[in-house]
């Protein structure tokens, strides 16, 4: 691996995703493995515009690998839209010999990172840093898997008071405009339904699978709302539905929220964050730029960003189908 690249940053942006600190740690080794000096960027691209930085060994990053959050901190910079924020960005970098970035998070940070390279000829490199696991060319995101199991983990929860009570839950999960998050735990939490915004099944689909529920003999039932859900109406307005429609359900609602961020990463978003790092560093080495590492059929590959960014992880259809013949 032989090119100008002395001295590579690195930057977590957007919404914080479990695994982010095993994806500094690998950039970090991955650096000094290859003798190449590493920054750390503060609080994403605000910091690069404040020039928030530090230095970083292979020692900077002992003992992260599994914690939850961002070591470097994350952001949301509108700055960094404007060209003067850019500016300055560009400017920090370069007072600090910085030769390359590379950024982990979601779609909205490919867009800054695209943003960037419309006016500054930089090597960028992205990793997919978000627990919505919505972005094209990869299968997972980093902090996907360890929220999944947080989730599955409190709706288990949920159903032991739903069922001591004869209740039905409605518990909303994050995913921004995908359903990933919903589809997958319900299915794997034994939901009696699952609402996501990739399917509009209505309110009246969803009275009949209560109905079903009640006739089939269950006494208690959960339904999992992707926050991005279509049907028109939020949980709480959902539960009132289902009250002025069903009056003999008890009907309550849990919002998991910011919950689903944190927590220590699964051992599978740990490796997946090791494999990442040390592909977007060394294909950064090998003199490429504007990629995203991805999962693609347990291969670590590289997508372009801009079509990462354009492109969207599609709804798994044949999950759907299972996950409608689980609820019989
Ligand atoms: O993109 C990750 C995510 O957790 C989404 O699932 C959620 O809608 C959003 O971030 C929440 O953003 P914030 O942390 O700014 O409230």
């Amino acid at each position: 691996m032989s090119n100008n690249i002395k001295k590579i940053a690195v930057l977590t942006s957007g919404g914080d995703a479990p695994g982010m600190n095993a994806a500094i740690r690998s950039v970090v080794r991955t650096c000094a493995y290859h003798n190449v000096g590493c920054v750390g960027i503060y609080r994403g691209y605000q910091g690069m515009i404040e020039g928030d930085f530090k230095e970083m060994n292979a020692r900077s990053v002992n003992n992260i690998i599994n914690r939850g959050g961002t070591i470097l901190k994350s952001a949301r910079s509108t700055e960094f839209q404007t060209p003067e924020g850019r500016e300055k960005a560009y400017k920090n970098l370069c007072d600090h010999d910085i030769d390359a970035f590379v950024v982990i998070g979601g779609d909205g940070s490919f867009t800054g990172a695209m943003l960037f390279s419309e006016s500054y000829d930089f090597p960028v490199m992205g990793i997919p840093g978000t627990i919505d696991n919505d972005i094209y060319g990869t299968s997972f995101t980093l902090g996907y898997d360890t929220a999944l199991n947080t989730v599955v983990e409190a709706i288990d929860k949920i159903r032991d008071t739903a069922i001591s009570h004869n209740r039905l839950f409605f518990v909303e999960v994050m995913g921004r405009d995908a359903g990933h998050i919903a589809l997958n735990t319900g299915l794997g939490a034994g939901a009696e339904e699952i609402l996501i915004p990739e399917e509009d099944l209505g309110l009246d689909r969803l009275l009949e699978s209560m109905e079903r529920s009640r006739r089939s003999g269950k006494s208690s039932s959960i339904v999992v709302v992707a926050e991005g859900d279509k049907i028109g109406k939020n949980v709480f307005e959902l539960k009132d539905y289902i009250e002025d429609n069903l009056p003999d359900y008890d009907v309550r609602v849990t919002v998991l929220g910011h919950i689903q961020r944190g927590g220590r990463p699964t051992c599978f978003d740990r490796v997946l964050a090791s494999r990442m790092g040390v592909k977007a560093v060394e294909s950064l080495l090998e003199g490429k730029t504007h990629y995203m590492v991805g999962l693609v059929k347990d291969k670590i590959v590289l997508t372009p960003l801009d079509q990462a960014v354009k492109g969207k992880s599609k709804i798994d259809r044949e999950l759907l189908r299972v996950s409608d013949i689980m609820t019989t």
